[in-house]
């Protein structure tokens, strides 16, 4: 038998030799679907969890990994579907629990109350152990057979070693600053000004893990056992290795729509400038602009809160439209960093100026999921017009700010796959475009944006911010103040976002 090549090039499509070829024997499509699966059902009951505490969590820098990695655990998740899809599944069965143990570690995970906790699930436990158990089914998949499993366990592996460092370097700061924090009430020093967002440390996080290890020993690791030995694991779990009792009450994490924000983010509720109204006015130059897309867009750290919240709430969609909406949200995220960054530039702190997130506050608490997501497309529709994105990279060219360009010019193109999205999963549930756009128009009017009732109850003054920063922009520019610009005071007490009048 020859297991040489023509020239020695390489053999199998340079994926193995022959030799090794033959020797992987065990390998069959039940074993590599049962594998998938487990998978599958872990990646994704992760990208839900994670999903769910973006509304809640107040510190921005978590809300927006939160926001990345929901989306590339959906990713994930999706690639997974599509490969057990092609292996003789229909009816797929993803939405079956793999094994017991599984479900009890997915979902005490879903509900620890305790930020530190969670995030050691995810990111030290979970999220590794796939890792793991992708790698071990890349080398033990045949690399001939079952090529595309080998490909996207590889992948997954490749993916998952980022989302994983950023997630420990996370739980790293956290524990530094809980370790500093007790430093400093040892020596009567009040340093911690953010304390009230590092929140709750006290679980015992030894006794959490060992809770999570036995978790896994029970469903047999995250790889289980081979199918030529598996029973329906779901009704006849192990005996030697008995399932854990849910981890003790007392430490649920309860869901939360209620947008929260982190101490930097001051007067929250100020709702007095309407960037728009600036916007749109020509008497005002491009470049005083910037400051207002800028405003515009790390105001947008308020839509993955909203998005989020739809997404938690409506559970009965195909995995198609958690998947769209997840990149959504992350876009989202993306827009908000832009604003941040575009700051930053300038040399501005983004911490002084109130960003008000009344939207996704009034939205989640007042309306239903349904509501909420046609308020979203009816906004996002009107950004396609001409006066939308667009305009806004306009101005952006014009300004000479050339960052200013750069991100509305992508932030357009993410709007444009938005409202795609939007016309796939919103828009077919009704008999015509206009009548989706009219329901979403319709429930944007119903939402109380309590401006007033915000000021008479002393949440906010709604303080004209907007001269303070354009002098301070001013002066970098090394240009006197249009004084009209500098006069400018509409605020949102009349009208909405698209200057609709209320
Ligand atoms: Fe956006
Ligand atoms: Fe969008």
């Amino acid at each position: 038998m020859t297991t040489k090549s023509l020239f020695n090039l390489p053999q199998l499509a340079g994926l193995c030799s022959v030799t090794a070829a033959c020797q992987t024997a065990t390998w069959s499509v039940e074993e590599s679907v049962r594998r998938w699966k487990r998978l599958h059902y872990c990646l994704q009951q992760a990208c839900l969890s994670i999903t769910a505490r973006i509304p809640a969590e107040p510190i921005y820098e978590l809300k927006l990994i939160y926001s990345h990695h929901a989306y590339l655990l959906s990713e994930l998740v999706t690639a997974i579907r599509k490969r057990v899809s092609e292996m003789r599944e229909p009816p797929l069965g993803l939405d079956k629990i793999p094994h017991a143990a599984l479900e009890r570690l997915m979902s005490d995970t879903a509900g620890m109350n305790s930020r530190l906790a969670f995030l050691t699930s995810i990111y030290e436990v979970i999220l590794p152990s796939v890792q793991e158990a992708c790698q071990q089914l890349a080398s033990e998949a045949h690399p001939i057979a079952d090529a595309p499993s080998v490909r996207i366990a590889k992948l997954i592996a490749f993916e998952l070693d980022d989302v994983i460092n950023v997630g420990r370097s996370t739980i790293q700061a956290l524990q530094a600053a809980f370790a500093e924090h007790r430093r400093d009430s040892q020596t009567g020093s009040t340093a911690q000004s953010n304390l009230s967002d590092l929140g709750d440390n006290s679980l015992d996080l030894a006794a959490w893990s060992k809770h999570l290890q036995a978790c896994l020993a029970a469903a047999g690791g995250l790889t289980g056992k081979p199918s030529s030995t598996a029973t329906d694991e779901v009704t006849a779990p192990a005996i030697d290795e008995p399932i854990p009792g849910p981890y003790p009450v007392g430490t649920r994490f309860e869901y939360c729509n209620k947008p929260q924000r982190d101490q930097r983010f001051q007067d929250s509720y100020n709702a007095g400038v309407n960037p728009e109204a600036f916007l749109y006015d020509q008497r005002f130059s491009a470049q005083d602009k910037t400051l207002m897309m800028y405003y515009k867009r790390i105001r947008e750290i308020d839509v993955p809160e909203t998005i989020a919240a739809i997404l938690t709430e409506l559970t009965d969609k195909p995995w198609d439209f958690y998947r769209e909406m997840l990149r959504q949200l992350w876009d989202e995220a993306r827009h908000a960093m832009m604003g941040e960054i575009g700051f930053a530039s300038q040399g501005i702190d983004w911490t002084k100026i109130p960003i008000n997130f009344t939207w996704s506050l009034n939205l989640n608490t007042q309306l239903t999921p349904q509501e909420r997501h046609g308020v979203l497309f009816f906004i996002e529709q009107g950004l396609m017009t001409r006066t939308g994105k667009r305009y806004e990279w306009e101005v952006g060219l014009q300004s000479h700010d050339s960052l200013s360009a750069l991100f509305q010019d992508f932030d357009w193109a993410d709007e444009v796959l938005h409202a795609q999205i939007g016309q796939r999963w919103y828009v077919t549930q009704f008999k015509s475009i206009k009548e989706a756009l009219a329901y979403g128009d319709g429930c944007w009017s119903r939402v109380m944006s309590h401006w007033h009732e915000y000021r008479d109850n002393g949440l906010t003054e709604h303080h004209n911010w907007w001269p303070e920063l354009y002098r301070q922009a001013c002066e970098r520019w090394g240009k006197q103040p249009d004084p009209a610009a500098l006069e400018f005071n509409e605020n949102y007490s009349n009208s909405r976002a698209d200057l609709k009048s209320l």
